[in-house]
């Protein structure tokens, strides 16, 4: 079973996702694991404060280190072997072949979301792993880490159903994109599909598949 705790200021963003569809049945099934950690549990004070302003100036409020490293230490209390994620735009571009090893290493993830206009840099000394997922900017690291999660936990073995989909080089290779498919009807709205699909020839439409790769 693999643990995934989420530090965030908003786990009510993830209830949808991780209650729907594959990412359900993988918890469902007692593959995964998914702990939500409010970090605002660990905020300072009545107020629970999780931010403050940037020394040197400048807009905005950064999270602050110290509720970022309590949150952490709480996560890595349950599971102290688990890799520390945190996802920002200056993070290693996350690729599939990181997702592979996030499943293959079969460890707990700790994924930390930041919010407001960045955080203190020093959380990053509890930090194992910093994932960019593209080259735009969100407002904060929730989609990332749902992202994160939901690459990795579809290849956890168990999680998807067809015997070949956890092999095959299409869903699989580091950046192989899927072939076009088609089910019924055979004709829409004049638009038809390809022949080869139709010939039952197994050979030439694996050959067609593997040619219409982008
Ligand atoms: N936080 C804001 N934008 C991001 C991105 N593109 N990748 C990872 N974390 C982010």
């Amino acid at each position: 079973m693999m643990r995934i705790q989420v530090i965030t200021l908003f786990p009510e963003m993830f209830k949808g996702v991780l209650n729907s569809s594959m990412l359900f049945k993988a918890s469902d099934k007692g593959i995964v694991d998914y702990q939500l950690i409010n970090l605002r549990d660990f905020g300072k004070g009545l107020r629970k404060r999780v931010d403050d302003t940037p020394y040197g100036g400048g807009d905005g409020m950064l999270l602050m280190v110290d509720p970022l490293v309590r949150a952490i230490e709480h996560a890595k209390s349950l599971d102290p072997t688990a890799s520390v994620i945190l996802p920002t735009p200056r993070g290693k571009m996350f690729k599939q072949d990181d997702a592979n090893q996030l499943a293959a290493a079969n460890k707990g993830l700790i994924i930390l979301c930041p919010r407001y206009e960045g955080y203190d840099e020093r959380v990053t000394n509890w930090v194992d792993l910093e994932y960019c997922i593209g080259q735009y900017v969100l407002t904060g690291g929730e989609l990332p880490a749902m992202v994160i999660i939901d690459s990795v936990v579809r290849l956890l073995p168990g999680v998807l159903g067809g015997a070949n989909s956890a092999q095959d080089e299409s869903f699989q290779g580091s950046d192989a994109v899927e072939f076009p498919q088609y089910t019924r009807p055979e004709e829409y709205r004049g638009l038809g599909i390809p022949k080869v699909l139709l010939s039952g020839h197994h050979a030439e439409i694996a050959a067609w598949r593997k040619n219409q790769k982008k």
